[in-house]
């Protein structure tokens, strides 16, 4: 039997939250359900932030509340703080992701906290969410390295998962924020947390600034990784990580591990659907390599009959 990876949709938060264009909760609605449609199970819906740091995110609340209730889905909600996540649960969150980047400069200039200061405010959060029954993951951010610091030594990586895991953290995802990272740099990573925690517990969110992110996607399957973020047509980037470009295309992702006989439980040609929709939303041209290459499929047949 094929074995199963769970492909989480990042592109309602990570993908949306720089964009210049504002999505209005029909429109963020709309493209949900076309990634439902395409079979995607797994959602970062929203943020919890403040609306002054990230507007686009303003109507999380609202969002949440309209999204499909569905016993299939898996929603999550992002939050930075114990504000985030008392606005979350009373929206009905019942998975919560904080994000604790590995240096300090980033935590100031994206939650304008310290280092020290975040991880207090993450064993906070976590311990609030376990006393509810609610899942708290917790995203590594700048895991590779910092647009502000530079490389980030591992053994930094290592001792905040190890925290986190303690103080009760259910899965620790390592995030290559900006895209920084090396194929060998995320096999040492993942090998190692793997090693020490188990590779169910743990999950992988690359970005694709230099074209890297399917390249660490495989480094990190060969260590027993099997949970992936991506966001639709490679939308991304954030607002605080300067030369951060999109995310991992969700099509290249699903493409790849579908090709290598994975299980994703998601269908291309829904996948191109959303596509259309996100470009719709977003006023541009979105999609991931494989787009070109099916644009070109469907010049020369003419049709979209050869798209699934
Ligand atoms: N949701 C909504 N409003 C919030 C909030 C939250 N989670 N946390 C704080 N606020 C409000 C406060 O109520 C206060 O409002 P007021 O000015 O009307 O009184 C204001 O924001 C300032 O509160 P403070 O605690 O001083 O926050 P801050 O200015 O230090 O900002 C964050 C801290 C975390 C709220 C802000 O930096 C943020 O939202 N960052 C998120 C960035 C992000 O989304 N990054 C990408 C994903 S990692
Ligand atoms: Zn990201």
């Amino acid at each position: 039997m094929a074995e199963r990876v769970i492909v989480h949709e990042v592109g309602l938060r990570d993908g949306l939250q720089n964009q210049p264009r504002h999505v209005p909760v029909e429109g963020k609605l709309e493209l949900l359900d076309a990634l439902i449609t395409a079979g995607v199970r797994s959602v970062e819906v929203t943020s919890f932030v403040s609306p002054k740091a990230v507007p686009q995110m303003a109507d999380a609340a609202e969002l949440y509340a309209r999204i499909p209730k569905r016993a299939d889905m898996n929603y999550e909600a992002l939050v930075p703080n114990e504000k985030g996540y008392e606005r979350a649960i009373a929206a009905g969150a019942r998975t919560i992701a904080l994000v604790l980047a590995a240096t300090d400069t980033f935590n100031r200039r994206n939650i304008n906290m310290s280092l020290d200061q975040a991880i207090a405010v993450s064993f906070a959060v976590i311990a609030r969410a376990r006393a509810d029954g609610v899942k708290p993951r917790v995203y590594l951010a700048v895991a590779t390295a910092c647009p502000y610091e530079g490389p980030t030594p591992m053994e930094v990586v290592f001792t905040l998962a190890a925290r986190m895991f303690d103080a009760g953290a259910v899965e620790i995802v390592v995030a290559d924020s900006i895209g920084a990272g090396n194929p060998a740099q995320i096999s040492r990573l993942f090998e190692t947390l793997a090693r020490r925690h188990g590779p169910e517990r743990l999950a992988a969110h690359f970005h694709d600034t230099r074209g890297m992110a399917l390249t660490h996607t495989w480094a990190a399957l060969q260590g027993g990784i099997r949970k992936f973020d991506s966001s639709i047509g490679g939308l991304g980037g954030c607002p605080f990580a300067p030369g951060a470009t999109g995310n991992l295309a969700t099509e290249d992702l699903v493409f790849m591990l579908n090709e290598a006989g994975y299980e994703t439980g998601i269908e291309m040609a829904g996948l191109r659907a959303a596509v259309g929709v996100a470009e719709t939303k977003i006023g541009r041209p979105l999609g991931g390599h494989i787009m070109g290459w099916y644009r070109s499929q469907e010049q020369r047949h003419g049709s979209k009959s050869c798209a699934s």
